[in-house]
């Protein structure tokens, strides 16, 4: 695998390459990217992977300083994998200058949910995302459906920006007992490790229960309710529980539900200082 850090130098190894599957990430690997690279395989030659921790899409307030960075470990995962590349830039080399153009995505989308409670990250992921795509000029790219807002907005954005690029939605991966992975659990205590897996189970609680017919919008607003008080009693702080339609991601109308509009419960919850987002299509 060819470890690359400058633009200049992943644009010479990349040349004449026009199947390019690439998956973007910010390393700290684990079981769920490296599902992200087999997908990205299946799709397209060469894999391209990155590991950049963006400073534009952490708040003032958030992890950005202690978010782990394991390169030595990510390098040997992405080996074992078949990366052909992995693009690894410093902060110089992605951002020489401050970086004053941005994306904006529609606040709509982008301030809702994640968005609300973290001002400006979806800025500072399609910005990313889009210098990713410019330097990397992949034919496909990979995105987790954990990151279920992520990746929609990064859908839209192609769309609207006519990026020749496929977006491949890629499953959540999870541990024996439900907990989506994600680098942030290695913050969690082992007390706190074994209380994660209630976030998914409660989500699956609310989908049994939509499956069951009941579909009223009084319904919805008790399930999401009940979910939050059953995880504020277990010692979370829920940042929201929401039932929302899949197709972009606001809360549905009567005639929505009377359509069967494809829904999903999305979730954000502080477990201590541990934030964890996950999500369940109904
Ligand atoms: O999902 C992530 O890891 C990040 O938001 C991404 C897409 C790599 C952009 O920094």
């Amino acid at each position: 695998m060819k470890i690359i850090s400058s633009i200049s130098d992943l644009r010479d190894q990349l040349r004449g390459q026009n199947r390019i599957a690439f998956v973007p990430t910010m390393g700290n690997l684990h079981e769920g990217h490296m599902s992200l690279m087999r997908l990205a395989k299946r799709h397209g030659d060469p894999v391209v992977a990155s590991i950049f921790v963006n400073r534009l899409q952490f708040g003032p307030n958030e992890d950005f300083e202690k978010y782990p960075r394991t390169m030595e470990r990510d390098i040997a995962m992405l080996e074992k994998e078949g990366v052909y590349v992995l693009f690894a830039p410093t902060e110089k080399d992605l951002y020489p200058e401050p970086q004053e153009f941005r994306m904006s995505p529609p606040t709509d989308l982008g301030d809702i949910l994640e968005g609300e409670f973290r001002p400006g990250f979806f800025k500072g992921v399609s910005t990313v995302v889009t210098k990713l795509f410019n330097c990397t000029q992949p034919r496909v790219a990979v995105f987790g459906k954990k990151d279920y807002q992520q990746l929609m907005i990064i859908r839209r954005m192609v769309e609207q920006f006519a990026m020749p690029i496929d977006i491949i939605p890629a499953d959540t991966i999870r541990d024996a007992d439900g907990l989506a992975m994600s680098s942030r659990n290695g913050y969690l205590s082992p007390e706190q490790r074994a209380e994660a897996p209630t976030l998914y189970a409660e989500l699956n609680k609310i989908k049994a229960a939509l499956n069951q017919g009941e579909m009223s919008l009084e319904h919805l607003a008790q399930l999401e309710q009940d979910c939050k008080r059953v995880l504020l009693e277990r010692g979370w702080q829920p940042d929201y529980i929401s039932i929302r339609k899949q197709h972009n991601l606001l809360p549905p109308a009567q005639d929505a539900l009377e359509a069967q509009a494809p829904l999903v419960v999305l979730a954000a919850a502080k477990l201590g200082a541990t934030r964890l987002i996950d999500n369940l299509e109904i």
